[in-house]
């Protein structure tokens, strides 16, 4: 069990679970279920967490490792370290101009942050806010006229990768958005509720409530003019995203779109080749933070056999239920070549804006550091499979023991 989730914070955070706590007292209950939840009986989002914590590490001790080496190259980028702030929806809502935020905050930490279709900030103000352009998410929208115009947006500001969602063809029921009433039907009571939630954060309202303006979805102000409610979104999301969409499309998003692309979603080996014949330079192996399709695998579980099918000819990364450097290592293990932190950063700057992201990011890579050595590795190129402890794998035949 963690501290955070037992027992009363102490001074500072120490881990993302501290973070959490931090954000769940910070925030008004609808936006921290919504950061925290996922779908149906979010068996999956679980699995995220608890597949990678079953995972151990091999200890190999008495090794040179006083050198060591996170820096890394990621779809022709060079970072910091192998970690990538996810794409995450409405993050404007959970502090002040909280994308432009976690920009500078991934900026100042050498690593790329991912902006997603719907964040309040848009890619303008995130890449003007940060000396690093953000990468871009899209979503595939009915109206591909928009869509073009939202490459060509981040093409302008310099985004060099593309991240294309494709595991929301249709949306994953989420519960306890529902009970929150902020999916479903409205009814004059549920708003009431819903506003006393807000009104009863001040410190929110004071920061995004009222310093936060305008809350309005950046990337998207001439499809939804009207940002106000959530019905208003879910409108949106209904009328625009595009269960139609086949891998036949990656053609069309390749004629409008120069940098190099990577498809986030990806579950199953054989969708992980189609993705590599339809020409994509990476892929996300993704369940959504466990927040669409409930039942399915975790990533960790998922990972080792979408990185055999892709055999090197795509980069494969991975994000789910990664809070800690320690994480980070494992799924680098799996063979992943860069791991992507979502409700991690979400529950950080939420928490502590900038600062609470710059914080947790140097926790994360501290981490790291500490496993890469203890694990007899000097750098984070070298980690394989056999950095993760299998009963009987690494041990001494009797003969020569
Ligand atoms: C609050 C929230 C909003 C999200 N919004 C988006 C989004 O707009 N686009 C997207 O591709 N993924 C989105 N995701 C999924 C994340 O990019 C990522 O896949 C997921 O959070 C990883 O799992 P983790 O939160 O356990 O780290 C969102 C996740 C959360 C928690």
């Amino acid at each position: 069990m963690r501290l955070s989730r037992d027992r009363p914070l102490g001074l500072a955070p120490a881990t993302a679970w501290d973070y959490r706590e931090l954000a769940r007292r910070r925030l008004p209950r609808q936006l921290f279920d919504y950061i925290d939840g996922g779908a149906y009986e979010e068996t999956t989002m679980r699995s995220n967490v608890a597949d990678l914590e079953r995972l151990l590490l091999r200890q190999v001790v008495l090794k040179d490792v006083s050198v060591r080496e996170q820096a890394t190259e990621v779809l022709g980028q060079r970072m910091s370290m192998p970690v990538i702030l996810a794409p995450v929806g409405l993050c404007g809502m959970f502090a002040k101009r909280a994308e432009a935020q976690a920009a500078r905050a991934a900026a100042a930490a050498g690593i790329p942050f991912v902006e997603s279709t719907v964040s309040i900030c848009g890619i303008e103000e995130v890449a003007a806010a940060s000396p690093a352009a953000p990468w871009f998410q899209l979503y595939v929208m009915r109206d591909r006229g928009y869509a073009e115009e939202l490459m060509a947006r981040a093409s302008a500001v310099g985004s060099p990768v593309l991240v294309l969602t494709i595991d929301l063809a249709v949306v994953g029921a989420r519960h306890r958005d529902t009970r929150n009433g902020i999916e479903g039907e409205s009814s004059a009571m549920t708003r009431v509720r819903r506003g006393l939630d807000l009104i009863s954060h001040p410190r929110w309202v004071r920061d995004v409530g009222i310093g936060g303006k305008p809350l309005t979805f950046g990337n998207l102000e001439k499809a939804v003019p009207d940002a106000s409610t959530p019905d208003a979104f879910k409108e949106w999301v209904d009328a625009q995203f595009d269960p139609s969409v086949t891998w036949d499309d990656i053609a069309w998003v390749r004629e409008h779109w120069d940098g190099r692309l990577v498809v986030k979603g990806v579950l199953d080996p054989q969708d992980a080749r189609r993705a590599v014949d339809a020409g994509v330079d990476g892929i996300v192996v993704s369940n959504h933070g466990g927040r669409q399709l409930d039942a399915v695998p975790s990533t960790a579980r998922a990972l080792p056999d979408v990185v055999d099918a892709v055999a090197g000819e795509a980069e494969v990364l991975v994000d789910g239920g990664v809070r800690s450097g320690l994480d980070v290592v494992k799924m680098l293990a799996l063979g992943a070549r860069a791991v992507l932190l979502g409700r991690a950063w979400a529950w950080a700057v939420a928490a502590q804006g900038e600062t609470g992201v710059r914080r947790m990011l140097d926790t994360v890579s501290a981490d790291i550091d500490v496993a890469l050595a203890l694990t007899g590795n000097t750098s984070v190129g070298d980690l394989d499979r056999g950095a993760l402890y299998a009963p009987g794998a690494g041990s001494v035949p009797a003969s020569t023991a």
